[in-house]
Parts: structure tokens; C-alpha cells; sequence
């Protein structure tokens, strides 16, 4: 929802819903640095928008629905009017362990999610899958590639969060080891208009991404430290070391960004994975590298 005009500010306020009114609550405390209750609130509402309190900046305001719930990851591939979904995965976005510190561009995943039932799946499929390509296309966009679904799995039913055009990362790390298909083929069925007659898929088990960080990201951290370690994944079967932040110093690979390696690992289940990829964490070593300890703990509440 959208308010602007001088009479709609009042209607809108006197009509929304709980959710709304929560997500005025949280937005005018943030920005006013304070506000107990709705008369709070609505007081704050008009000192931004009629008082103008921030000028022009309070010309508009977006009232977005407030959602929680668990946040699982589906990609798909499109050719335009066909759409495959990927296995689901799940990210840990805050630096911290138990959530906390920072949103990053994700510090680690796992796939499939328990929490991605064959009813959510259903229910994405009738709603919001083929309804998303069928919209595309009915606007003139048919869109051909990767639609990565960001969903919440809220109270009232997976709603969707957002959409990207990519591959997610670390998504992509947990959920391409698990395919079974030759991507390049899919890709190619994806530009042809031929994505209905591949059959995408993927391993009856699981994977686990920890991302391997420079100590203080996402806000500054030092780079080129050397990386040791890289061979051993050349050794074991269903491990994969994805480079993010690294580059070659003359023979050396050294630490090049905040988030420097994908370290993942698959598993007859979630549990097995986890334990393999935090296994071959250890094998990877650089000056100040960091990890969050707690990836995947949700596994253990499914
Ligand atoms: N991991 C989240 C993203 O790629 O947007």
C-alpha cells in the first residue's frame, strides 16, 4: 500500500489491519527513534508526512505487509513459458551465530529444507511458480533463465519475498552438487523453448555450504592473506571448495573480499552434510578466517 494524498493519510491509518499497523509501528520507532503505542505512531505518521518533519522524503510512504516466519530459497530455470524448480535450500543471512551481527550476502546454507513440504511445494506450484512465468509472458517479457523465489513460510501460507533473476549464492553451492542433470543441457533447453521435455533432477540427499569469511565482514576486513588447504578437496569425493573473494598472487591464491570461500559438502541426510562440511572447513586455513559455528541449525527443529 501507497499513501500520499492529504485525505487518504487519515482513512488509511483508521483502516488497516494489525499487521499494518505493526509494521507502521516499527517503521515510524525506527525512524523517530522511539514510539510506544498506535497514538505514537499515528503522531509520528503525521509529523513525517503533513508536519514534514524530513522535508520531501515524507511525501510517500510504503506500508508493506510485516511477515515472519522461516525463509526458504527455491530456484527454477524458465524458458519462457516452462518452468522447472530447483531443490530447495536455505541461507543464514546475519554474520553472527544465532542470527545475530549483520546481513551479509549469505554465510552458509543447506538443502533440501525440511521446512519445504510436498503441501508448501504444492501450494508455490498452483500459485506462484507458472503464475509468475504466465505473467511475464502476458506483459510481453516472457523471460528465459534463472527466477530464484525468495519465500517466507508465514502463518497465513508461503508468501513470496522476493525474486531475482540469478542463481543465488550460497544457494547455488548446496543446490547444483545435489543435480543430477548436465546443466549446460538445461541451459540450452532454456534458450531453445524445449524445457518441457527435460526432467530435472536431483539426489535423494543433502549438501552444506559454510562460507569461509575474513574476520570482520561485512564491514572492513584486510585481504591477501595465503590460503592453504585447497587440494585436499581434490581428494574426497562429494566435497567442492567454492572461490568467492580470492585471487592468485604469482602461484599463491590469497584472500581477496569479505566473503573468500564456499566450503561444501554433501551427506546421506542434513545432519551427515553439516558434519562433513564443518570436517572440511578445517582443512581450509588463512589469517583471520571466519565462519558462523551454527549453520543449519534449524536441521535439528525439523
Ligand atoms: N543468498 C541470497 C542471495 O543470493 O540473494
Amino acid at each position: 500500500m501507497i499513501v500520499t494524498g492529504q485525505a487518504e493519510k487519515g482513512e488509511h491509518m483508521d483502516n488497516m489491519t494489525d499487521k499494518q499497523f505493526k509494521t507502521i509501528l516499527e517503521m515510524v520507532d525506527m525512524i523517530l527513534d522511539g514510539c510506544k503505542d498506535l497514538e505514537e505512531a499515528k503522531a509520528g505518521v503525521k509529523e513525517i508526512m503533513l508536519d514534514k518533519k524530513f522535508g520531501t522524503a515524507g511525501n510517500e510512504m510504503v506500508i508493506e505487509e510485516f511477515m515472519t516466519g522461516r525463509e526458504v530459497s527455491v530456484l527454477s530455470f524458465v524458458d519462457g513459458k516452462t518452468i522447472k524448480t530447483m531443490t530447495s535450500a536455505q541461507d543464514h543471512k546475519r554474520a553472527g551465530d544465532g542470527d545475530t551481527g549483520l546481513n551479509t550476502g549469505g554465510m552458509g546454507t543447506f538443502s533440501p529444507s525440511p521446512f519445504y513440504t510436498k503441501e508448501v511445494e504444492e501450494f508455490c506450484e498452483k500459485y506462484v511458480y507458472q503464475a509468475t512465468v504466465d505473467a511475464m509472458a502476458a506483459e510481453g517479457r516472457p523471460f528465459k533463465g534463472v527466477i530464484f523465489f525468495g519465500l517466507m513460510l508465514t502463518e497465513d501460507g508461503p508468501k513470496v519475498l522476493e525474486y531475482n533473476a540469478r542463481f543465488g549464492d550460497p544457494e547455488a553451492q548446496v543446490v547444483l552438487p545435489r543435480m543430477k542433470n548436465d546443466i549446460l543441457e538445461v541451459m540450452e533447453a532454456c534458450i531453445d523453448g524445449t524445457l518441457d521435455q527435460v526432467d530435472l533432477q536431483f539426489e535423494d540427499n543433502a549438501a552444506v555450504c559454510v562460507v569461509l569469511a575474513s574476520e570482520g565482514y561485512p564491514v572492513s576486513y584486510e585481504k591477501g592473506f595465503p590460503i592453504t588447504g585447497l587440494e585436499e578437496f581434490k581428494k574426497h569425493e562429494g566435497y567442492y571448495c567454492f572461490h568467492a573473494g580470492t585471487k592468485f598472487n604469482g602461484d599463491q591464491i590469497v584472500t581477496n573480499g569479505g566473503r573468500v570461500l564456499g566450503v561444501t559438502a554433501k551427506g546421506k541426510d542434513l545432519k551427515e552434510a553439516r558434519a562433513n562440511a564443518y570436517a572440511a572447513t578445517e582443512w581450509v586455513n588463512f589469517k583471520n578466517k571466519y565462519m558462523r559455528r551454527d549453520i543449519g541449525k534449524a536441521i535439528d527443529e525439523a
